[in-house]
């Protein structure tokens, strides 16, 4: 599996946002940008502007994870902002399927998002018509959670379908992976890891996202 790590800033000390991010650049592949309206989850986080801003800077792609309400309305506009790959979650959406379209017309990746009490068997069908699964593996909405092991399930079963059916599809899990826990994501099949407070709240955040990042790619082989 080639694997991928995704930095998510929603930890990270936003008034040097620029700088955690350039620290922790090297063992990172994506920024994971998360959007919350404080409906779809109890949080209000960023929006378009600072997407727009950071996405001007081109330090890495951008992955817009949008835990917000009414995905079909917004979706586009994140991708206009300069997103290079926008997750919707499935428990919002009136018409995912067509949400795909719209992004994939404006040539950017799209993923679909399902919470803990998601089953798989809900999203599985989309599989074929998507670039990335996400898996969370804490109640969207704040960072610094427990991982749940349980969602694990998804995972592999996820895993063994895109293998079977030889998708193109990357199984992000998003939300608790750390040192505990990065490990156990690989195994279970994921290849594209969301990576939050466990760098940006350890005293050298450089050296835990290179840490991580390692402990992700030789766990996967
Ligand atoms: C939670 C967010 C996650 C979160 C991850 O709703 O989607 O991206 O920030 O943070 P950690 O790694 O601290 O769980
Ligand atoms: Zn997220």
């Amino acid at each position: 599996m080639d694997i991928k790590i995704a930095a998510s800033i929603l930890n990270a000390d936003p008034i040097n946002l620029e700088k955690e991010i350039l620290n922790v650049k090297e063992s990172i592949d994506w920024i994971h940008f998360d959007v919350m309206d404080n409906h779809f989850v109890p949080n209000l986080s960023f929006g378009k502007s600072l997407l727009e801003a950071l996405s001007k800077k081109r330090i890495k792609p951008l992955d817009a994870h949008l835990m917000i309400e009414n995905p079909d309305k917004w979706a586009c506009d994140f991708a206009d902002a300069g997103a290079d790959s926008i997750t919707f979650h499935l428990e919002a959406a009136q018409d995912p399927t067509k949400i795909i379209k719209d992004i994939h017309k404006l040539n950017k990746k799209v993923g679909v998002a399902i919470k803990p009490k998601t089953s798989y068997e809900q999203v599985k069908e989309l599989l074929p018509s998507i670039d990335v699964l996400l898996v969370m593996t804490v109640e969207p909405g704040f960072g610094g959670q427990k991982f749940m092991d349980d969602m694990l399930q998804k995972v592999e079963q996820a895993r063994k379908d895109i293998n079977k059916n030889k998708l193109d599809v990357w199984i992000q899990v998003d939300g608790g992976v750390g040192y505990q826990t990065i490990e156990k994501a690989t195994k279970a099949g994921a290849d594209f890891l969301v990576v939050g407070s466990a760098a940006f709240a350890a005293s050298d955040p450089e050296k835990a996202m290179m840490e991580l990042r390692n402990l992700a790619i030789s766990s996967s082989k």
